[in-house]
């Protein structure tokens, strides 16, 4: 018999997504492109459905048509070498999926170029990391409709369930996908470095000890604010290092590394004309924690406010660093949303924000209790323009933003670098002010270059004699 399905690439993620389609009942043939990585498939691991190949043709050949390939290669050039290799090898009607985190815009190429030889394409975004792809990630899959309902019940089964409900919906045309994958991961970065800004106020400023953040960031995670990331960094704080004893936090270097799906959502953002601040932030965040050396040469040389360990009044700050930080996180998803809803219009893909926010509750990396609260303001009105602005985001903002307020002057009083609490709190009171300031720019544009201004209490276009 045919194999269902064929999975090229079998690094961790595509070993683990060809268990899981075998585990889930799919005859999965298996390649990778030299074979050491398909012998450690098969080292220990044995399936009667699997079927290992180490010749290209053979592979193709084995599958049932139309053929489905779901690729789980390193993004990027790699994607297209492999996609050169396939071609000759396939028919009309034939479907390659792209797992990997792929630029976009690659994918919206690699989709026009498939289409005019009658190969579907489909993006897939993938999220979960190596245990979300073997027990059930989120999938963001994209491209020609009819395509995607032939892989649907594969990718349906194998992907994470909430409520009974599979992580897996059909996103919208071309690259999409990897879009919304992409700023998934924007999203990702500033969750991750908001919690960790709420570590450094705890440690630094409250004085908490490792231990006891971890107490506090494990009880947080039984509020409104559980979720996957808040989860594993209460279980990081607790690991300890083997050979120094130390809290593992405390030997490895500050030094956060990226692969560029952050940086991409920024870019994206730009180029969309969003204010995606906080987002963008935390990439900063990143390329800033990389001057290692120089941070700590200017650690000696430059001045700030001495940082005073506040012993009172624990618990009430406690609450403030917790509530500060719901609140970064609302405003963080209401830009990487707002970014979704802006890509929607411009690039005309119907995105369904509440739909995606319901993949996100399983499988992926920002799951968490919240995306129920985000699907449904969607839900209940997709013309949302802000999530800011749903009635639910509006009360919770209007209860916690002075908590976030309060974390940030302290902060600040304090010498402490918070990029995404204060780029939170600097959106939110923008977004909140019909008077941006913006009116002096628009007359020195005018002043220095012509470039002309709108009036607020007339229309037109006009010109001063500075
Ligand atoms: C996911 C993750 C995954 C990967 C990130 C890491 O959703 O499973 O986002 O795709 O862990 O790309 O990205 P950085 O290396 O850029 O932090």
């Amino acid at each position: 018999m045919k194999n269902t399905i064929g999975v090229y690439g079998l690094g961790v993620m595509g070993a683990n997504l060809a268990k899981n389609m075998l585990h889930n009942g799919e005859r999965v043939a298996i390649f990778n492109y030299t074979r050491d990585l398909t012998d450690a498939f098969l080292d220990g691991y044995s399936h009667p459905e699997v079927s290992a190949h180490f010749n290209l043709e053979s592979f193709v050949h084995s599958l049932e048509k139309p053929r489905k390939i779901f690729m789980m290669v390193t993004a990027g050039p790699i994607v297209d070498s492999v996609i050169q290799s396939l071609i000759p090898l396939l028919e009309p009607g034939d479907i390659i999926m792209d797992g990997g985190n792929s630029d976009f815009h690659d994918s919206n190429r690699r989709y026009q170029q498939l289409e005019e030889q009658g190969i579907h394409f489909i993006s897939v975004g993938v999220s979960g990391g190596a245990e979300g792809a073997l027990h059930g990630p989120a999938l963001m899959p994209s491209g020609d409709p009819d395509a995607y309902k032939q892989v649907a019940p594969i990718l349906e089964k194998i992907a994470a369930k909430v409520d009974g409900k599979p992580c897996c919906t059909y996103i919208g045309p071309a690259g999409s996908g990897h879009y919304v994958k992409m700023v998934h991961n924007g999203i990702e970065y500033a969750d991750m470095q908001l919690i960790t800004e709420a570590y450094l106020f705890l440690r630094k400023k409250l004085g908490l000890t490792v231990e006891e953040i971890a107490t506090v960031f494990k009880s947080w995670d039984e509020t409104e604010l559980k979720s996957y990331l808040m989860e594993i960094t209460s279980e990081i704080l607790t690991k300890m290092d083997e050979e120094t004893g130390k809290p593992m936090v405390d030997v490895i270097l500050d030094k956060a590394g990226q692969k560029g799906t952050g940086k991409w959502t920024s870019q994206d953002a730009l180029d969309l004309g969003v204010p995606s601040s906080i987002l963008t932030e935390s990439v900063f965040a990143r390329y800033l924690s990389s001057l290692k050396e120089e941070r700590t040469y200017a650690e000696q040389h430059l001045t700030g406010p001495k940082l005073v360990k506040d012993e009172a009044d624990k618990e009430a700050w406690i609450q403030f660093v917790k509530e500060a930080l719901y609140m970064g996180k609302i405003c963080a998803y209401a830009q990487g949303f707002y970014q979704y809803k802006s890509a929607s219009v411009q690039k005309d893909w119907a995105l369904d924000l509440g739909e995606i926010a319901l993949i996100f509750r399983g499988g992926c990396i920002i799951r968490a209790d919240f995306l129920n609260d985000i699907s449904d303001a969607y839900k209940g009105n997709q013309e949302v323009t802000n999530l800011l602005l749903a009635p639910f985001f509006m009360d919770k903002a209007n209860q916690m933003e002075s908590s976030l307020r309060k974390v940030v002057i302290k902060g600040f009083e304090n010498g402490l670098s918070l990029p995404c609490f204060s780029a939170a709190l600097s959106f939110y009171d923008g977004y909140r002010s019909s008077d941006s300031g913006a009116n002096i720019i628009q007359a020195q544009r005018d002043y220095f270059g012509a470039h002309t201004y709108e009036r607020v209490d007339k229309e037109g276009t006009f010109h001063t004699d500075w």
